[in-house]
């Protein structure tokens, strides 16, 4: 079988774009370490409440301006349910679930992410400016799902 020789280079051409744009693809999406920013950590769904530090849910100051917030989501809170930082603050957040799978928003920011049970969720924001700031549900979780919702206040 003869093919003709236009037909080989443009086939040649073909194939050196295919390989190029999958190496492009499969290289750069895992350049410099780049990894979705939660989800990273698992946790036993059944035992978070015994397993740190989600035994100790809460706020704790880890630095100058920098905060690290244990919290479990569960239907139909957030524990813990109110929480106060300075202006300025850096937190580190750590969610996950003890029951089904929930939201973590902050409007305004953000901060928006999906609380797995058996996952443990991270994400960190700087609170610029002060203001009661609404930590809520964005997944449908049940009866109460509207209702899952609790405050962060950053002080001036
Ligand atoms: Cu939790 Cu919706």
């Amino acid at each position: 079988m003869h093919i003709h020789k236009y037909e080989k280079i443009w086939l040649w051409a073909g194939a050196a774009c295919l390989t190029l744009f999958l190496l492009i693809v499969g290289v750069s999406a895992f350049a410099m370490g780049d990894q979705p920013p939660s989800h990273m950590e698992t946790i036993d769904p059944e035992k978070v409440v015994v397993t740190a530090p989600f035994d100790k849910p809460g706020l704790t100051r880890v630095g100058e301006k920098q905060y690290e917030a244990v919290m479990l989501a569960q239907a139909f809170t957030y524990t813990p349910s109110k929480m106060s930082v300075p202006k300025g603050s850096t937190v580190h957040f750590k969610v996950t679930s003890t029951d089904v799978v929930h939201g973590f928003e902050i409007p305004a920011t953000n901060v928006n992410m999906m609380v797995t049970p058996g996952y443990v969720s991270k994400i960190s924001y700087t609170f610029k400016k002060p203001g009661k700031y609404l930590i809520l549900c964005n997944e449908y979780c049940g009866a109460g799902h509207q209702v899952m919702a609790v405050t962060l206040e950053v002080t001036a």
